[in-house]
């Protein structure tokens, strides 16, 4: 019921770990399921230079984290607000079985927290007459 790529992805994740000098921290998590995610990300130059997670769930959760590192990793934020969702994270892997579609939100929701955390955090550190 699973593809080969949602195998290849739980079986191997990419990406997994921590990033000791990252610019932003997400933790994000799926109430009904108890499955959460942890992702770290170093951001430069409004793109993603490197990034990270740790994921406690299922192996939807977990395949999905990875392909969606792999979407992320060196693309620019306001790409990964565009083309990284529920539904672009679910065809890199080949489709997800219905009832599992909401494991690849996971990711694709941490991704859009922590890109809005960083441009907050951004925003409340230069000048109004700088920006
Ligand atoms: Fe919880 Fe997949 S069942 S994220």
């Amino acid at each position: 019921m699973y593809s080969k790529k949602v195998m290849d992805h739980f079986a191997n994740p990419r990406n997994v770990g921590s990033i000791d000098d990252a610019n932003v921290v997400v933790q994000a998590g799926d109430p009904s399921c108890g499955d959460g995610l942890l992702i770290f990300l170093k951001i430069e130059n409004e793109a993603i230079k490197d990034i990270k997670y740790k994921i406690y769930g299922c192996g939807a959760a977990i395949a999905t984290s990875s392909v969606a590192s792999e979407m992320a990793m060196g693309r620019s934020l306001d790409d990964v607000l565009s083309f990284i969702t529920e539904q672009s994270i679910a065809e890199a892997l080949d489709g997800l079985p219905e009832e599992k579609m909401h494991c690849s939100n996971l990711a694709a929701g941490a991704l859009r927290t922590a890109v809005s955390h960083y441009r907050a955090k951004v925003a409340g550190q230069v000048a109004p007459a700088d920006a």
